[in-house]
């Protein structure tokens, strides 16, 4: 039996596949390289030894779908692909709605056929909207969504409960990830955004490389100590394995799990750059821009109940996230070189 990875060749997925091989999991991967390249897949494989059966498909592709889950025997699916850049969801929100969610009803659709009925679902903190209090459990209320990229999360977690709801065959994780960083241990995969990033870790890192000039840091003036907003980053390695976590909580026969995946603990943007510069030696000019439209000032997990429920908890610090963002970025200035 198979553990099917959709989005497997993008950044979290293609490290998730590394965690699983080595947890002994036979991976299949469907991606349709529209954010991600093959390369990622064929460095996963240097790194772990064992190929992964890899399809370059769509999942609004049916037939496509079809194909793979009547040639490989699958047993869960770990459900990464979704287009996931904030700013363009907002330009474009049928597309997002379209790829995001069609996307999932159609992958869940042809799942329900071939009797494959587990699945452990990409969301995000940005479900919970702006928290009325940090740090966030699982149960605050899910919040309003500052854009259709946002939403896309909040409305599939709903779509995916109330299937597990009317068919207890079901087992679905909702898996809330705080904000990934990081890189493989051996620098040759990691994350690699197209154009200019819109996420901290990869502008502050293109900096870094020289790639651009110089950081923007959004507003100095939120209510938080030094006036930079506050977020709670996880190295990608731990939500690699909070994945593997997940997985054997969905082989007890889990029904529907929600689980935060971060480490508990904010930083500021500007904590950032300052561990970032003593973690690699390497300077982060920057200057201080006009707040980014839809940014809230604080958000950080309580990650308890994943440590209560699946034994997972975060093993990376903040200077291994950012020694590690840079291993992979001075090793690799262009990326994959797509
Ligand atoms: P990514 O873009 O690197 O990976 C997503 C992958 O899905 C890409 O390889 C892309 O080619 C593929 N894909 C997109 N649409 C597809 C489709 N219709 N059919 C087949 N493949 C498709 O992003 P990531 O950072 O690895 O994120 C993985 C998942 O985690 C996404 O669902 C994302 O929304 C979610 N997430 C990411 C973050 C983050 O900050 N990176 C935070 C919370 C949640
Ligand atoms: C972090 C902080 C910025 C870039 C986003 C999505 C969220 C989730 C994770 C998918 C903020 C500041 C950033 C820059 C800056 N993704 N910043 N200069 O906004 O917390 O979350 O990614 O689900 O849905 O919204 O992450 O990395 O963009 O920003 O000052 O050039 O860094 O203002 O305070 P964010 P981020």
């Amino acid at each position: 039996m198979a553990i099917l990875v959709t989005g497997g060749a993008g950044y979290i997925g293609s490290h998730t596949v590394v965690e699983l091989q080595n947890a002994g999991y036979d991976v299949v991967v469907v991606d349709n390289l529209s954010n991600a390249s093959e390369e990622s897949l064929k460095r996963v494989e240097k790194i772990t030894g064992k190929p992964a059966a890899f399809y370059k498909a769509d999942i609004l592709d049916r037939e496509a779908l079809e194909e793979i889950f009547t040639k490989e025997k699958i047993e869960t699916v770990i459900h990464f692909a979704g287009l996931k850049a904030v700013g363009e969801s907002v330009e474009k929100p049928w597309e997002y709605y379209n790829n995001n969610i069609t996307g999932t009803l159609t992958l869940v659709d042809v799942m329900r056929k071939h009797n494959v009925k587990n699945i452990i679902f990409s969301s995000s903190a940005t479900v919970y909207g702006t928290p009325k209090q940090v740090p966030v459990t699982e149960d605050a209320p899910k919040g309003e969504c500052t854009n259709p990229y946002g939403w896309t999360k909040s409305m599939l977690e709903q779509i995916l409960t109330d299937i597990q709801k009317a068919d207890n065959e079901w087992n679905v994780i909702l898996l809330r990830y705080f904000n990934p960083i990081g890189a493989h241990k051996s620098g040759s995969i990691g994350e690699n955004p197209n154009g200019i990033p819109n996420n901290l870790m990869p502008y502050i890192t293109q900096v870094a490389v020289g790639k651009l000039k110089e950081l923007g840091v959004f507003g100095d003036d939120y209510p938080t100590p030094d006036g930079t907003c506050i977020r709670d980053y996880i190295h990608v390695l731990d939500l690699a394995s909070g994945h593997v976590k997940a997985l054997k909580k969905i082989e007890e026969k889990a029904g529907l799990c929600i689980y935060n995946l971060g480490t508990g603990i904010g930083y500021s943007v500007l904590d950032v750059i300052h561990n970032f510069e003593e973690a690699t030696g390497v300077k982060v000019p920057y200057s201080i821009k006009p707040r980014r439209a839809g940014d809230i000032p604080e958000n950080y997990s309580n990650a308890e109940k994943a440590y209560r429920e699946l034994g997972w908890k975060a093993q990376y610090g903040i200077k291994e996230m950012c020694e590690d963002s840079w291993r992979w970025q001075s090793k690799n200035p262009e990326g994959y070189g797509k």
